[in-house]
């Protein structure tokens, strides 16, 4: 097994990168976030595509493999994106276990969906670029009702439970597990990294602003489907907050956020600072 399996405290002394600036998760401090009209919605494409998706057990998490046909571009990002895997961060029983918090608060899980810039075919081939990486953060929050498309999910980390297990869930929809896209139109935006060895620093994060819902019943579920590697239960499998350095975050305009008034240069301002920080 790699550092993956470590300590995250540990990961920055085979993996200098872990230990440098501009690392990921990262507390969002809401009152602070820079409001921008210059966060167009994403473009989703193949979200709804049914397909046969393989679910490994990798030792530290469980990836569930993506085809090529799902892409990503729009909401600023610099060109096309191919979707390459999703992964869960959860807790324990009754620990939530999301990377990202907000105003402090630690969500119960947290999908992540990550996306490689084309023409880059590998983590490898797009960590040298700052924006090669772009990786959708969905928070959830527990509700009394099940998530209605959660059980294929649950019912898949049940047939992977060790290290090296895989199965397939055929007839799959992306679009089934996250909400409509023209619910997603409000999102953060950061640069930061990868939260797992090497921490490559190559990545636009968005957080979506709209969160997903879990039940107990599904969370207490999932967090007790899989065992890392040493043969442990896989729990409490989140990166803690990173600092924020001298990064912004910066947030589209909706209710959830303070809005702040936002003049025609600043917005002018806003927009050269993002596209030269993601362009880096
Ligand atoms: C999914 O797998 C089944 C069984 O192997 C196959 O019949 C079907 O064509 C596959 N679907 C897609 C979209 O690849
Ligand atoms: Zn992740």
């Amino acid at each position: 097994c790699d550092d993956t399996c470590k300590d995250p405290s540990s990961w920055e002394t085979e993996f200098p990168r872990c230990g440098g600036l501009h690392q990921s998760p990262i507390n969002i401090v809401t009152r602070k976030v820079h409001v921008t009209n210059n966060l167009p919605p994403l473009i989703f494409i193949g979200y709804t595509d049914i397909i046969n998706i393989t679910v490994e057990n990798k030792g530290h998490s469980a990836h569930f493999a993506l085809p090529p046909s799902v892409r990503l571009t729009g909401g600023a990002l610099p060109g096309y994106y191919r979707a390459a895997q999703f992964h869960f961060h959860w807790g324990g029983k009754g620990r939530p276990g999301s990377e990202h918090t907000i105003d402090g608060e630690r969500f119960p899980m947290e999908l992540h969906i990550v996306h490689i810039k084309e023409p880059y075919s590998s983590l490898a081939e797009a960590q040298h670029d700052r924006a090669g990486i772009a990786l959708l953060a969905f928070l959830f929050e527990e509700t009394t009702d099940n998530h209605p498309h959660l059980d294929t999910v649950i019912a898949a980390l049940g047939l992977v439970q060790n290290n090296g297990s895989a199965t397939v869930i055929p007839n799959f929809r992306l679009s089934d597990i996250i909400p409509p896209a023209s619910d997603l139109h409000h999102y953060y935006r950061y640069v930061g990294s990868m939260t797992t060895p090497g921490c490559e620093h190559a990545v636009a994060w968005t957080v979506f602003h709209r969160t997903l819902s879990i039940s107990s019943r599904q969370l207490d579920a999932i967090v007790k489907q899989c065992r890392f590697w040493t043969g442990l239960p896989m729990t409490d499998i989140y990166r803690p907050t990173q600092p924020l350095d001298d990064r912004i975050v910066y947030s589209t305009n909706s209710g959830t956020t303070p809005k702040s008034v936002i003049h025609l240069w600043n917005s002018f301002c806003l927009a050269v600072l993002l596209t030269s920080a993601l362009t880096q």
